[in-house]
């Protein structure tokens, strides 16, 4: 029986989970914790509207088991000391430098991870990676905790995060199924799993945990997210053909799908996909099928992300190419700046990437996004050091007003897919912006038959 628990990292997938084990494990005590005080403190305001992430759903399990039992700290030490069970869920990004540079995961915040548990514990542990982790990860964390000669033992269990943003709460209340790898040929190993699913069958039913070795369970979520960014791609590499051929990518999308084999989800034409994971992931599977020297596995996957780096950079050309060549000193107004709806994250989100292209060709932006904010549009930016600080601030407004960012705009690009751009009073717009008034609909989710009628020329993707 499990009575406390610690999750290093309180960031999107820690924050939520716990928040949701705690809601529906009201006699576990479960503390987050994370280095970065200004996070804690904001999980922590009186106001719990300011909790650090936006996930639908997620300020009301925040209401209900904060300071029940559901806590968030800075004191890392003393909750890895009185818990039983650890989940380590911090960031794994893609390395920035030396070996594996632009491909293999920056595993240093785990290794830190697994030697401040080994440091600090003083009574048997089991330590979970939630984390996203390359294959057999799990081996390099048991030899930092073996070999401490304190005596102290360990399992260690790999236990993968499915969640999506934007739908964090939902997918934790409802997991199509929970995965738990970890060592199946001994008692101790097999305790400790069963320890865990405990955990999780206070709401999920037995039939969706399942348990596999640790290897299957570490590589299974490189798959689960090297398979969905890859029907992406796959959808996006036929955009491009129905744009030759008059077909029209999303009837094409639908009649597939109704084939249940193929099935109709990630099959919706896009800029490009984006977020924190599926292309760290993917170079992560990449490097890792190098690195055994299985070239064809390793550039059968890159190919998903070639197309997505086409497929952004193919939305800003013809964008350019539409407004005859040029877009140099031109207002282009963008809607939306998060990788989807529904969330303020925007780790690698596709409109960084045309935002960078057109601010090269000397564009003049200005974005509206509900949920993001203004500094992270700039630090997205500058974090590419494509041009200097200041030549960012020059080039981009940020306004909170859509009606504002689409004032005097030659033309207008939606890169999130917000509902709330649906029900904008596109005449409004029509009527305050330079003509002819361009709409280039990264996302297919307007109408573009009543924008047609109001006088835009109307491009999309993938028709
Ligand atoms: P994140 O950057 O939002 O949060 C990670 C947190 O860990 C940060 O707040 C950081 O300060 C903290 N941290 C780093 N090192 C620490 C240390 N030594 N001690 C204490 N805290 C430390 O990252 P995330 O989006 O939550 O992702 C975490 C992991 O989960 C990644 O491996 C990711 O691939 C995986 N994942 C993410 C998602 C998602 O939707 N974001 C979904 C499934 C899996
Ligand atoms: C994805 C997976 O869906 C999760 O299962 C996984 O846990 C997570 O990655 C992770 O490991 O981080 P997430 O990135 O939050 O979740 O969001 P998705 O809904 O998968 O969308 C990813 C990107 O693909 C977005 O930019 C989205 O707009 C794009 N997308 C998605 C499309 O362009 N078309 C689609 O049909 C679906």
């Amino acid at each position: 029986m499990i009575n406390k628990i610690c999750c290093i990292g309180a960031g999107y997938v820690g924050g939520p989970t716990m928040a949701v084990i705690a809601q529906k494990c009201p006699e576990i005590q479960v503390t987050v914790v994370d280095i970065n005080e200004t996070r804690i403190a904001r999980w922590n305001d009186e106001d719990v509207n300011n909790i650090p992430i936006y996930e639908p759903g997620l300020v009301d399990v925040v209401r209900e088991t904060r300071g029940r039992n559901l806590f968030f700290s800075t004191e890392v030490d003393k909750a890895i000391e009185e818990a039983e069970m650890i989940f380590i869920s911090v960031n794994t990004p893609t390395k920035t430098y030396g070996v594996g540079k632009g491909m293999a995961a920056d595993l240093k915040y785990i290794e830190l991870c697994a030697r401040q548990i080994a440091r600090v514990a003083k009574t048997d542990k089991i330590v979970v990676e939630k984390s996203t982790l390359p294959v057999r990860t799990a081996r390099a964390i048991k030899d930092i905790l073996d070999n401490t000669g304190n005596g102290v033992k360990y399992q260690i269990l790999s236990n993968p995060e499915f969640l999506a943003e934007g739908t964090a709460v939902e997918d934790l209340h409802a997991p199509d199924r929970v995965l738990i790898g970890g060592d199946t040929q001994t008692e101790e190993g097999r305790n400790a799993m069963q320890a865990l699913v405990d955990v999780y069958a206070h709401w999920v039913p037995k039939g969706q945990i399942l348990t596999t070795n640790v290897w299957s369970s570490e590589l299974s979520k490189l798959t689960a997210n090297a398979f969905l960014a890859q029907r992406v791609s796959s959808i996006n590499s036929l955009s491009e053909l129905c744009e030759v051929t008059e077909a029209d990518v999303d009837e094409v999308a639908k009649a597939i799908g109704m084939d249940s084999r193929i099935g109709p989800k990630f099959l919706k034409s896009s800029v490009g996909f984006g977020g924190s994971c599926f292309q760290k992931d993917i170079l992560n599977l990449v490097y890792i099928a190098k690195s055994y020297g299985l070239d064809e596995v390793a550039d059968y996957w890159e190919q998903v992300i070639i197309m997505n780096d086409h497929q952004k950079a193919r939305f800003a050309s013809k964008l350019i190419s539409t407004l005859y060549n040029t877009v140099s000193g031109k207002k282009i107004a963008f809607l939306g700046w998060a990788f989807k709806k529904d969330t303020n994250d925007t780790r690698e989100s596709a409109a960084i990437y045309v935002a960078d292209i057109l601010l090269s060709e000397q564009a003049k932006l200005s974005v509206y996004d509900p949920k993001v904010q203004e500094h992270q549009i700039y630090f997205d930016l500058d974090y590419l050091a494509t041009r200097s600080e200041e030549e960012n601030k020059n080039g981009v407004t940020v306004t909170n007003d859509p009606y504002e960012s689409c004032k005097d705009a030659h033309a207008i690009a939606v890169l999130t897919e917000w509902d709330e751009f649906k029900d904008l009073d596109w005449q409004r717009i029509y009527d305050n912006m330079l003509k002819p008034a361009f709409v280039f609909d990264g996302r297919r989710l307007l109408d573009g038959d009543q924008l047609k009628n109001i006088g835009f020329s109307y491009h999309t993707i993938g028709k």
